[in-house]
């Protein structure tokens, strides 16, 4: 097999020029690898600046030519290294896609599978899929579809993908309904996760996926919402160490709950706290939230409706605001055009997956859920929904 003529020159020493930081269990160039902890498990190589040890992974598998999938710029900064170096040793095919939520759609679905066709994809072929989460979803998608799946490997660039998309095999795109209606269950061969990619990762988009983070704290585990208020700053600087610290911390947050729930179809249902209002909000905003914000804001509906229901307290309310506004920084307000009728149909659509009633992951205190009867999806009157999305809505959520 052609991947067995390579022969690595990496080492797992770390690099000069990265601060020491005693107190983090991470130094530059060594890779700690964790499983995703589901059914179907992948292993994470996780670490910052850990670039050079790649191929080293990958060769370990063999595989007859490598697929690499990118949007242009991320490529240009984090993959032309990894595809220069892959290519030195074996047939490699590029395509570069579109950017942004819309390139999870049927036409971008099909150049991605068609061009593999054209590339000559085999089944033993591996497909590298390195991006943000849409880049890993429609990759994930693709790679699963041709010729029934094949191997594929995910190098996650955002801090939502590398700390949150990668643990899921959940692989999709949208319909022209709603976000993530058509995809199946994909798991990579293995994720390589290098904080380093984070560096230059938009401010905004960090934010995105520590709002996710956050969420993990509410939904399972009170201490790690101490260990966010006390570290994050709304700015997002963070030293090399800090920031892999918290991407580390995060991700295990994430696998606490999957090692409960490796399905992903009981426990981790609650991982979707904040999302029945959030991909609402995001469908309706046609781009002008992104999912990250979209979910905080949700989060901060669903603690309002959690709230007028009796289960939590006002001071728990106002902790998720000040997390998200003060702490993370992320203060995106609900589009005008958006109404609360809007939302409520929005939320049946979406609902219609599992049923038609208005279902809601909620709190019953600071890293607990409210499971009645076993079930951590409540149904809830649409009327009280009503009431929280028309207060709340008096102030874009800004008040
Ligand atoms: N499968 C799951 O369970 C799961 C979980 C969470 C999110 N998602 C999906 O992931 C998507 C959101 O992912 P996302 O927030 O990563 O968005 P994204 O993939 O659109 O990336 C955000 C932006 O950052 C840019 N970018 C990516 N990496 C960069 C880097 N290192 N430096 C500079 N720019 C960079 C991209 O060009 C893009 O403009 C949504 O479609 C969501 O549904 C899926």
């Amino acid at each position: 097999m052609i991947a067995e003529a390579y022969r690595p020159q990496t080492s797992t020493r770390a690099a000069p020029g990265f601060p020491a930081a005693p107190e983090a269990p991470f130094s530059q160039g060594r890779v700690t690898t964790l499983s995703t902890e589901l059914e179907h498990p992948s292993p994470i190589h996780f670490g910052h600046r850990i670039g050079p040890q790649f191929l080293t992974h990958l060769t370990r598998h063999h595989f007859d030519k490598l697929f690499f999938c990118a949007e242009e710029h991320v490529f240009r900064l984090h993959g032309q290294s990894l595809y220069d170096e892959a290519r030195r040793h074996f047939p490699c095919h590029l395509q570069f896609l579109p950017s942004g939520e819309a390139c999870k759609s049927f036409d971008v679905l099909a150049d991605v599978c068609e061009s593999f066709v054209h590339g000559n994809i085999s089944k033993k072929s591996i497909v590298i899929a390195l991006g943000g989460g849409v880049v890993g979803n429609l990759v994930g998608l693709a790679a699963g579809l041709t010729f029934r799946g094949v191997r594929y490997v995910e190098v996650p660039t955002t801090m939502t993908a590398l700390t949150d998309g990668t643990l899921s095999n959940k692989q999709a795109i949208n319909g022209r309904k709603g976000k993530n209606h058509f995809g199946l269950y994909h798991s990579p061969l293995f994720i390589w996760s290098d904080t380093a990619y984070l560096r230059t990762e938009p401010v905004e988009s960090k934010r995105c996926g520590i709002v996710e983070g956050i969420k993990n704290g509410f939904i399972a585990d009170a201490d790690f919402l101490d260990y966010l208020e006390a570290e994050l700053n709304p700015a997002q600087e963070y030293s090399g160490s800090k920031l892999t610290e918290l991407a580390y911390r995060i991700i295990q947050s994430k696998l606490a709950i999957l090692r409960r729930d490796p399905s992903e179809k009981h426990e981790s249902i609650t991982l979707e706290y904040g999302h029945t209002f959030g991909h609402a909000l995001e469908w309706l905003a046609k781009g002008k939230l992104s999912h990250g914000a979209a979910v905080a804001i949700g989060m901060k509906l669903a603690a309002r409706l959690g709230h007028e229901l009796g289960l939590i307290s006002q001071d728990l309310v106002r902790r998720h605001d000040d997390l998200i506004d003060d702490r993370l920084g992320m203060t995106a307000a609900v589009p005008a055009s958006i109404t609360t009728d809007a939302l409520l149909d929005a939320m049946i659509h979406d609902n219609k997956k599992t049923s038609r009633d208005l279902r809601f992951v909620l709190l019953e205190g600071a890293g607990r859920c409210h499971n009645p009867e076993g079930d951590f999806l409540v149904t809830v009157d649409p009327a009280v929904v009503r009431r929280v999305l028309d207060t709340f809505l008096a102030t874009r959520g800004r008040g």
